[in-house]
């Protein structure tokens, strides 16, 4: 039985991490690549990783490239290729830059893998994640994009820490884009099936709410350099073994919505069922009129971002 083959494109910190988890789950054999301007660091990086395995005890094949055709036939593909915001630059000159440089992962993607599903990373993420679609062509259960894993493992943690429970207990679901307008659901979030509603009174749960929206923010302001990378990376590593393994996990992803809760063709996070196709089904829940608006809030938000980053590629 051949390994599942998983590719990593750009191997800074997201994709190092993601690689990182993804070999100490032992979930297959990785490529890391990056530009030939970052020299042999994915190389570097690649032989270290490997170098873990008798210490940590997993068997994987890493490697490092800046060839795409050493990516050729991966099982997944996962987009972290972009660049940060750099002083001076507008979100519109970021938007079009990572929007231009995701295209053109993607071009390779289609050429090199195409029958891989592909996870997008890179940010603005709902943008992103469409760009990818565009390009591919790929069918849109074969592209999602990682946010909601990532954001409600932020919730979790916040109310995990808030009861003195344990994480492991805590559940929740999440809605809409990666970004101030997301839509954590206390209405779907339990410890251990107890309703959360009837563990915290409003006041600490719309906290914890506001704390998730903030989440990639107050990580930046604690860095002071770059952006969060092991949670979203650990994030990214579940979503690969839930179609690795084709486990059919219940998961918050940013999955292509059509006539699923009226979106009208975009990518926003919505409760996804994850399996060896990739999306293979979007669960559409009831929410309440308040949820509800704050879905079609965000909604609109993606769809803005979707028309600005279209607008700025027509030049
Ligand atoms: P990083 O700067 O550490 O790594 C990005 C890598 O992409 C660099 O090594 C760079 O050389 C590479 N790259 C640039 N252009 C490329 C190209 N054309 N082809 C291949 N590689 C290319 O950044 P980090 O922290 O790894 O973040 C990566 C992306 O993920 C960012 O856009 C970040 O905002 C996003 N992100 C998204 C999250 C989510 O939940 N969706 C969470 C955390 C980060
Ligand atoms: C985060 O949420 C930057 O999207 C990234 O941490």
């Amino acid at each position: 039985m051949r390994r599942a083959k998983i590719s990593i494109i750009g191997a800074g910190n997201v994709g190092a991490t993601t690689a990182h988890w993804c070999a100490a789950a032992e979930l297959g054999d990785i490529v890391l690549l990056d530009i030939p301007e970052v020299g042999d660091m994915p190389k570097g990086k690649a032989l270290d990783l490997m170098q873990a395995g008798p210490i940590m005890g997993f068997d994987a094949k890493i490697t490092g490239t800046s060839n795409y055709w050493d990516t050729a036939d991966s099982d997944v593909v996962v987009i972290t290729a972009g660049i940060p915001r750099k002083p001076g630059m507008s979100r519109d000159d970021l938007l079009a830059t990572n929007a231009k440089i995701v295209g053109s992962v993607a071009e390779q993607v289609k050429k090199t893998s195409p029958n891989a599903i592909v996870i997008v990373v890179s940010n603005p993420l709902d943008a992103m994640v469409q760009r990818t679609w565009q390009v591919t062509g790929f069918p849109p259960y074969r592209v999602m994009g990682q946010a909601g894993v990532l954001d409600t493992a932020r919730f979790r943690t916040f109310v995990a820490m808030e009861l003195g429970v344990s994480v492991e207990d805590v559940s929740a679901m999440l809605l809409g884009g990666h970004g101030d307008t997301m839509v954590p659901l206390a209405s779907c979030s339990s410890v251990s099936g107890i309703p959360l509603t009837q563990l915290l009174p409003k006041e600490r749960i719309d906290a914890i709410v506001q704390r998730t929206r903030d989440g990639g923010a107050e990580i930046v302001q604690l860095l002071q350099k770059g952006s969060a990378y092991y949670a979203p990376a650990a994030a990214t590593a579940q979503m690969i073994e839930a179609i690795i393994k084709d486990k059919k996990r219940l998961l918050p992803c940013a999955a292509y919505c059509d006539r699923e809760y009226g979106v009208g063709g975009y990518y926003i996070g919505v409760p996804v069922i994850l399996g060896k196709d990739g999306v293979e089904k979007i669960i559409e829940l009831q929410l309440t009129p308040e949820e509800k608006a704050a879905f079609e809030k965000s909604v609109q938000a993606v769809k803005n971002l979707v028309e600005t980053m279209n607008r700025l590629l027509r030049g």
